[in-house]
């Protein structure tokens, strides 16, 4: 079920690296040399990030492609099992049956997923392309509840809404029906999707919007930032990232991404693709997975697939592994980045400044003695965090849990959780865990007021009754 049975999450990962570091830096030994990431996934974790890729049902079956997944991916989107056409194929009439298929297989191997999509102008299943007005903006905001509320607890992040833009220099909305429907549907997308999963981030996810200059990119992040300042929800921006020699890597990707950031929204590479071969586009790849490791709120990177045969444009060879399976060099310069190059590393401490040349200057002790009582400890303010437990899934032997953190009328600056009394953990990520006590990657401490963050873990033996836990 669990590979190895010794995967932990980012977090926990790097928790164990800082104690590490610690325990050496006291004992004035030197530090141990960190093993490098044998794979994508492990070499991400190691940064505090997924590696993820899409998954097509009818392919699990093929012992190379499971295998080469299950090693080197931690984070699963259905490449198509879950859109509307997918979900939906008749009006009220659901069917989960590809989309579980994948999800499962995810959550049995230990693996996050990322839900995609829940409302998109495009595979919309033939009733609805047909609709318009009041009609088709209830069914679109029934299908992303009933959807929604289907994966509850088992997604880490949704794209609520897939492709709602123009191409070209109008940075106007895509004409759709649903868009026709008015213009605040992607709002109302979002607070569907909030209401019927609240422990999943949400996102906005589109294509070109990689270069900083296009006026798609300055919509979308309009869009975000309009949403952010109105108190829409919204979590995460999901940039495509599907490149080729009309399309390169821009020189200001960087730029995109931690522009998106600085609106206080995670930023997701989500279907990354390059189209060419050899050092070039290992060089390409190379640039994408160094501008991540350069932004600390991309979180992650998901490939559009996992062979080059596999892919939708299998004639561009554009993803890590050949269609034998082989690694290709892209793959190489991918983990090489992840394992050693430079920028932001949310899970390991910044580098310590060389030891100043001058004694530091000396306090003197202070010549009042200190205060024979203890001073007034101020009890944090009440109802700041609230967390909340539910089981994702369960099997015999074990479950998944999801826990949402949640700040009150201020914003959180980390965060602690204790889990019931007799959990044990096999795996825990997007947390640190310490006996029973759970707090806060490096990479999710922050919450702002009224919103959430969550982390989640796979459990030993029966689930626990869901309910709120203690947080502080
Ligand atoms: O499964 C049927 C098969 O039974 C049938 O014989 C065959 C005939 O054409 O079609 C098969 O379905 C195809 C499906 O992929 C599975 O291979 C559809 O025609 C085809 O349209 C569909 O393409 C998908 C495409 O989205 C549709 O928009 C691609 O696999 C998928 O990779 C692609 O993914 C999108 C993201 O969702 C959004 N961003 C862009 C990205 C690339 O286009």
């Amino acid at each position: 079920m669990l590979r190895r049975g010794s995967r932990r999450g980012p977090g926990a990962r790097g928790a164990a690296v800082l104690a590490a570091l610690t325990l050496a830096a006291t004992a004035a030994a030197a530090i141990p040399a960190q093993a490098a990431g044998s794979t994508l996934q492990d070499a991400a974790n190691d940064r505090g990030r997924y590696f993820g890729t899409a998954i097509a049902a009818n392919r699990l079956s093929d012992s190379t492609y499971s295998t080469i997944a299950n090693r080197e991916f931690d984070m699963i989107t259905a490449e198509n099992e879950m859109k509307m056409d997918a979900t939906e194929p008749s009006q009220n009439q659901f069917n989960y049956t590809n989309g579980d298929r994948i999800v499962n297989w995810a959550l049995q191997n230990g693996k996050q997923v990322r839900g995609h999509a829940l409302a998109w102008h495009s595979q919309q299943p033939g009733w609805m392309q047909n609709m318009s007005g009041t009609a088709l903006r209830n069914a679109m905001l029934n299908h992303v509840t009933q959807v929604a509320t289907h994966y509850r607890g088992k997604i880490y992040a949704w794209d609520v809404v897939n492709e709602a833009f123009a191409d070209g220099s109008s940075g106007a909305r895509r004409d759709s029906n649903l868009q026709r429907t008015g213009n605040d549907w992607i709002e109302a997308a979002f607070r569907a999707a909030r209401a019927a999963d609240p422990g999943a981030k949400l996102c906005y996810n589109d294509y070109n919007t990689d270069d900083w200059t296009h006026a798609k990119t300055q919509a979308v992040y309009n869009m975000v930032r309009d949403f952010k300042a109105r108190g829409v929800p919204i979590d995460c921006v999901g940039l495509q990232s599907h490149f080729n020699a009309q399309s390169p890597v821009p020189s200001n990707y960087q730029t995109t991404l931690s522009s998106f950031a600085a609106l206080g929204v995670d930023v997701q590479i989500t279907e990354l693709d390059i189209e060419g071969s050899g050092s070039a586009q290992a060089e390409s790849y190379r640039r994408v997975v160094q501008a991540c490791l350069n932004v600390s709120r991309c979180t992650g990177i998901t490939v559009w697939g996992v062979r080059d045969t596999d892919s939708w444009r299998a004639s561009g060879t554009p993803l890590l592994f050949d269609g034998q399976g082989n690694k290709k060099a892209a793959y190489t310069a991918v983990l090489d980045t992840l394992n050693s190059g430079p920028g932001t590393n949310p899970t390991t401490p910044p580098p310590t400044s060389p030891p100043p040349t001058t004694p530091p200057p000396v306090t003197p002790p202070p010549t009042t003695p200190p205060p024979t009582t203890p001073p007034p400890v101020t009890p944090p303010p009440s109802g700041t965090c609230s967390a909340a437990l539910t089981i994702a899934n369960s099997w015999g032997g074990g479950y998944q849990a999801t826990v949402t953190v949640r700040a009150g009328s201020s914003a959180l600056n980390g965060w602690r959780v204790t889990l019931p009394g007799g959990v044990t953990t096999s795996n825990l990520w997007n947390g640190v865990l310490a006996g029973s006590v759970v707090t806060n990657a490096p990479y999710n401490g922050s919450v702002g007021a009224g919103q959430s963050t969550s982390f989640g873990f796979i459990g030993n033996g029966s689930a626990p009754a869901a309910g709120a836990l203690s947080c502080s």
